[in-house]
């Protein structure tokens, strides 16, 4: 079955791509490369032992889109990863945010419309902001936007279920990821930060190889066990391979409509706990700081995962640990290896 993933030379989409492989589908790759590097190509490929179909073309634009949908008609299934994703920047560039995300998820959707696709879409625990009750079932109400980015991923989960209530062709899981971390095992693909990183695990490891001088943890004063702010990490392998999993249960003919998943380990980590974890699987003392809180943090969020795990079928298997290890391993292998 041939799956078009776009995004699919980021972070998530490219270990998607080396999943989908492993599960025996055809990956085709569409990426506009504007927070990604062509090299990835040449990485996947090395790991899956072939170089896939692909695409550079920016999904905003509503006329490459209807060309890629007549250069690839026969498609089974869409993994839409392809979005504009750093919070900060959404609320400084809204515009940017609100065109490039909707945009290309109206385009993609309008192009195949007719077609009887499977679509899973990249949504966000960001939709819940500060939950009320811990762990967050899917059940939780979707809380007012704290970002434009949050807002896009908001909105694009409504824009799905009214496509699918209007008798469309398409079936629609979206998957609402917690913290994405870590990279493969072989260290050829991961996380790729253009400039200073905004998130946690990509900083740490920047700063144990010396790229950066020292971590700041934003805030030791929140009501958690040792006062730093608490996510649900998530190893990227296991969140790749809920993909696999959203494209089974799709595929099924008893699977009807529209769904959403919690996709984390169920488990909360503070921000101290990660640093903790990376100092002990990998030796290196990490040099941080406690400063002030980062603005529009949430305190504490982590998922239940029963739905995914009894629906889906699906369950995360690495801890924190292997997310340490292998993003260490990766930010080794990329200090060596530059692309
Ligand atoms: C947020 C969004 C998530 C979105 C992601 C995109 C929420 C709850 N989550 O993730 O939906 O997909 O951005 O980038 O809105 N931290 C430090 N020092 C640092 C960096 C981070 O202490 O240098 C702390 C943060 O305060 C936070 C934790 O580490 O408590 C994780 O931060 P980060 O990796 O940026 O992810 P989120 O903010 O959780």
């Amino acid at each position: 079955m041939k799956i078009l993933v776009t995004g699919g030379l980021g972070f998530i989409g490219s270990h998607t791509v080396v999943e989908l492989v492993n599960a025996g589908y055809e990956p085709v790759i569409v990426d506009d490369l504007s927070n990604s590097d062509p090299k990835i190509l040449d990485q996947i490929a090395r790991i899956i032992g072939y170089k896939p179909v692909f695409h550079k073309l920016d999904l905003s634009n509503e006329h490459s889109v209807k060309e890629l949908a007549v250069n690839e008609p026969d498609i089974d299934g869409i993994i839409h990863f392809a979005a504009f994703k750093a919070v900060g920047e959404s609320v400084q560039k809204p515009l940017k945010y609100y065109r490039n995300n909707f945009y290309s998820l109206i385009n993609l959707l309008e192009s195949y419309y007719g077609k009887p696709l499977n679509f899973v879409f990249s949504s966000s625990c960001t939709v819940y902001g500060q939950p009320e009750h811990l762990p967050v079932t899917e059940a939780a109400p979707v809380q007012p936007a704290q970002s434009p980015y949050g807002n896009t991923k908001q909105i694009a989960e409504e824009i799905l279920q009214d496509m699918v209530a209007s008798g469309s062709n398409y079936k629609v899981i979206s998957l609402r990821y917690f913290n994405p971390v870590g990279a493969h095992e072989t260290a050829l693909i991961g996380e790729l930060p253009i400039g200073v990183p905004q998130n946690l695990v990509p900083f740490i490891t920047q700063t144990a190889i010396g790229k950066r001088q020292k971590i700041t943890v934003f805030g030791n004063d929140y009501n958690t066990p040792d006062g730093s702010c608490v996510r649900d990490y998530i190893h990227v392998v296991d969140l790749a391979k809920a993909h696999v999993a959203a494209l089974k249960l799709a595929e099924k003919d008893s699977f009807k409509g529209y769904d959403v998943f919690n996709i984390g380990t169920g488990k909360g980590n503070t921000v101290l706990d990660v640093i903790h974890a990376f100092e002990r699987t990998t030796g290196v003392k990490l040099n941080y700081e406690i400063g002030p809180r980062r603005a529009g943090d949430v305190e504490k969020v982590w998922g239940d995962v029963t739905k995914s795990t009894n629906k889906l079928g699906w369950k995360a298997e690495l801890g924190i640990d292997a997310m340490m290890a292998s993003a260490w391993e990766w930010e080794k292998y990329i200090a060596q290896n530059p692309l």
